[in-house]
């Protein structure tokens, strides 16, 4: 009798490489960076469709030009695809899903393949939403970001996850992809506004507290500097902050979140409710800095972290401009349900990463609500008196 049954059970692994660069000026003097990541083959140049967010291009008028300029000067190595392309700043281009369709329909008409780049030039939003789109065109375009607002040089442009919203929920329809490079570029924070300056350093505060004791006494240290925008103090956070998030998607052990945690995701079960209750107006990195305040002050209450370091973090937060309340939190009902809308994000259990000490993370699966509360009200109350002070 010939066998009919059989179960096949095969371990695989995929090599990626993840390019992370950092420049002063990419379409300026640092051509060559961005020039050597996009790879021509077969004595082609590399076919190269530029997409940007329409805030960036409002902020820089000559980037247009100097696109062009970039390409016109190497016409061996690149070849512009399509006019350079515009798409609304911020988390409308995530709401809209309309969007998503008009970019697939562009690299349709542009015949892009998966040969092809996409370079995405603009804030977290419009990386996350292009990414989404160049993710799932023909299976997977290659993805060029170029992050434009500190929180995406520190933190999402460096990370393989792709998204839009649906549903009124975060993230909801989204790929994990690696991009192909990642150029983070200096000038490019140069235009932001002041809020979204600040904004990206509460998931810097975030990766250190996870990782580094070292780099948050640092943030803490210079963070009157960072508010004001001193660069050379602002520079060195951002870079160490996307190193450690390149190590941990590249060495983690976990890059497409197959486990059961999401380390990263410290202080966001709660951002990404008081976003959506927000109808976005508040910043995701605006809504971190209140998450991690959160999660830190519950960490200190629940799991043994020192209250000192509780207080370092709520001050820290706040010297670096963030304001700790929102009107979000009169409504906590609505609030909890981030958890289990957190959960369901992951699938499996609910499993929050929590903090026993600066540099060492805990996961738990379950939340003491009487704690969490008091966690909340305390900084509500820190806030204030931050207020009250000014
Ligand atoms: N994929 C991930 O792993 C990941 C991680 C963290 C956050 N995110 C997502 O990133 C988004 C937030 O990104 P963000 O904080 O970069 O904000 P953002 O993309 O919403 O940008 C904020 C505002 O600044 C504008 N802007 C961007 N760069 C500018 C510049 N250089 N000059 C002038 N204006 C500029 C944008 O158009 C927008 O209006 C959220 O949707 C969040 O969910 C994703
Ligand atoms: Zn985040």
């Amino acid at each position: 009798m010939p066998e009919i049954i059989e179960n096949l059970t095969v371990d695989f692994n995929v090599p990626f490489v993840h390019r992370l660069r950092f420049t002063q000026d990419v379409f300026g003097e640092d051509q060559q960076v961005l020039k050597a990541l996009l790879e021509s083959s077969d004595e082609q140049p590399a076919r190269v469709q530029f997409w940007v967010d329409q805030n960036v291009a409002d902020g820089t008028p000559q980037l247009v030009n100097r696109i062009k300029q970039f390409a016109n000067a190497h016409p061996a190595e690149v070849q512009r695809v399509g006019s350079i392309q515009f798409v609304p700043g911020g988390e409308e281009i995530k709401n809209d899903i309309h969007i998503l369709e008009r970019m697939l329909k562009v690299f349709n008409v542009s015949d892009l393949d998966r040969r092809s780049y996409v370079v995405a030039i603009g804030g977290g939003a419009v990386l996350d939403a292009i990414g989404f789109a160049v993710a799932i065109a023909h299976r997977g375009l290659r993805l060029v970001r170029i992050p434009t607002t500190t929180l995406s040089q520190g933190d999402s442009g460096i990370g393989v996850k792709n998204s839009v919203n649906l549903f009124a929920k975060k993230n909801w329809l989204g790929s994990f992809a690696v991009p192909w490079g990642v150029v983070n570029d200096a000038e490019m924070l140069t235009t932001l506004s002041n809020r979204d300056f600040v904004s990206g350093f509460s998931e810097a505060v975030k990766v250190s507290l996870l990782k580094s004791p070292a780099d948050f006494e640092q943030i803490c240290r210079d963070a009157g500097e960072i508010r004001n925008r001193d660069m050379a103090k602002a520079l060195p956070v951002i870079k160490s902050s996307a190193k450690m998030h390149l190590d941990h998607i590249t060495r983690g052990g976990d890059p497409f979140e197959m486990l059961e945690a999401r380390p990263l995701d410290y202080g966001h079960w709660s951002a990404h409710k008081m976003e959506a209750m927000s109808d976005f107006t508040l910043r995701h990195g605006e809504a971190v800095a209140i998450g991690v305040a959160i999660d830190t002050v519950y960490s200190s209450l629940e799991l043994g972290l020192d209250k000192a370091v509780a207080q370092q973090v709520m001050q820290c937060l706040c010297d670096l401009g963030f304001s700790l309340t929102h009107q979000t939190l009169e409504d906590v009902e609505t609030l909890f349900r981030g958890l289990e809308e957190f959960r369901q994000h992951l699938g499996g259990r609910l499993t929050l990463t929590m903090l026993k000490a600066v540099g060492q993370a805990v996961d738990v699966h379950s939340v003491n609500r009487d704690n969490m509360l008091r966690a909340i009200e305390a900084v509500k109350a820190f806030a204030a008196a931050r207020q009250h002070v000014r």
